[in-house]
């Protein structure tokens, strides 16, 4: 069966969809984007992407491009039209399509392209087996609270992550504090047990999976902490995990060269990341 994108209003053959060379996305990666996991035919966390969707092209001063009522019918219209049952799916909204200015065009449609791919969510050997990270500068822009398409930072991360056998890059501050991943939020439990991320603010996307874990985490009890945490107490935590829509709760069992707690994924990251399955498969 051929996948389908939507792109500007119309479904179309995935290998035909293109924008024009001078949409704004292109030429100046003045947009923003959501990623949001498809686990049963079902949008995880809907809701939360399309709020943040919506606080994203507020601070950009973009508009929408469609109505709110009309992107979840999209949404599922385009997992439908592509029989995804586990996968993600991916939205992008940039200012559109104008002859090549900086400042804002006037009169011009924001645009909206959207695709969905399969992807295996269930159990695999990097959840069993756990994944490393290394840590590197985080070079970004001010803005990080954005979910802009301006990713070449996080581009050049990965690939030095790939380029290093690790699966994820922490970027971290002038302090040696960890902001986050090139694509995901960044937890350690400490040494005293504590659970422990950064507070969200301009420097860190306020990760969708994050607010919800933290939610799971706090009916469940669980004490913790939302603080900036040194490259130095991550390697003496007793677990690392990393949180995103494509990944949920992922153990990191190695940061640089150095081994987190005895090497396995720990107790309260697998706790959290079945917390969050369950909470998936029900929602
Ligand atoms: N990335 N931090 C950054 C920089 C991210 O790009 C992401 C998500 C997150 C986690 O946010 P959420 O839990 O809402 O997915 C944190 C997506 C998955 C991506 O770019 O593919």
């Amino acid at each position: 069966m051929p996948r389908i994108a939507y792109v500007n209003g119309r479904y179309v053959p995935h290998a035909d969809a293109a924008v024009h060379i001078e949409d704004r996305g292109y030429q100046f990666a003045d947009g923003v984007y959501e990623v949001v996991t498809v686990h049963g035919g079902h949008l995880v966390d809907e809701a939360g992407h399309v709020d943040r969707l919506d606080r994203s092209l507020r601070e950009l001063s973009m508009a929408w491009p469609i109505g709110r009522r009309s992107l979840g019918l999209i949404m599922r219209e385009l997992v439908r039209r592509n029989a995804v049952s586990d996968g993600m799916l991916y939205m992008q909204v940039s200012r559109g399509v104008a002859p090549r200015d900086f400042a804002f065009p006037t009169a011009t449609a924001t645009s909206l392209v959207m695709t969905v791919r399969r992807a295996n969510l269930s159990s695999n050997q990097r959840v069993e087996q756990g994944v490393r990270v290394i840590t590197i500068p985080d070079i970004r822009w001010k803005r990080r609270d954005i979910k802009s398409v301006s990713l070449l930072p996080q581009v050049l991360g990965k690939q030095k992550a790939r380029e290093a056998g690790a699966f994820e890059a922490w970027q971290t501050d002038e302090n040696g504090h960890v902001t986050e991943g090139c694509s995901s939020n960044a937890w350690i439990v400490t040494k005293d047990g504590v659970l422990t991320t950064r507070q969200p603010n301009h420097l860190i996307l306020k990760g969708i999976t994050r607010g919800s874990i933290m939610a799971l985490a706090q009916k469940e009890g669980l004490h913790f902490e939302e603080r900036p945490f040194s490259v130095e107490e991550a390697y003496d935590a007793q677990e690392a995990f990393l949180t995103s829509a494509t990944t949920y709760a992922l153990p990191i069992v190695q940061i640089d060269d150095r081994m987190i707690g005895d090497g396995r994924p720990g107790p309260m990251t697998m706790r959290l990341r079945d917390l969050y399955w369950r909470y998936a498969t029900e929602s």
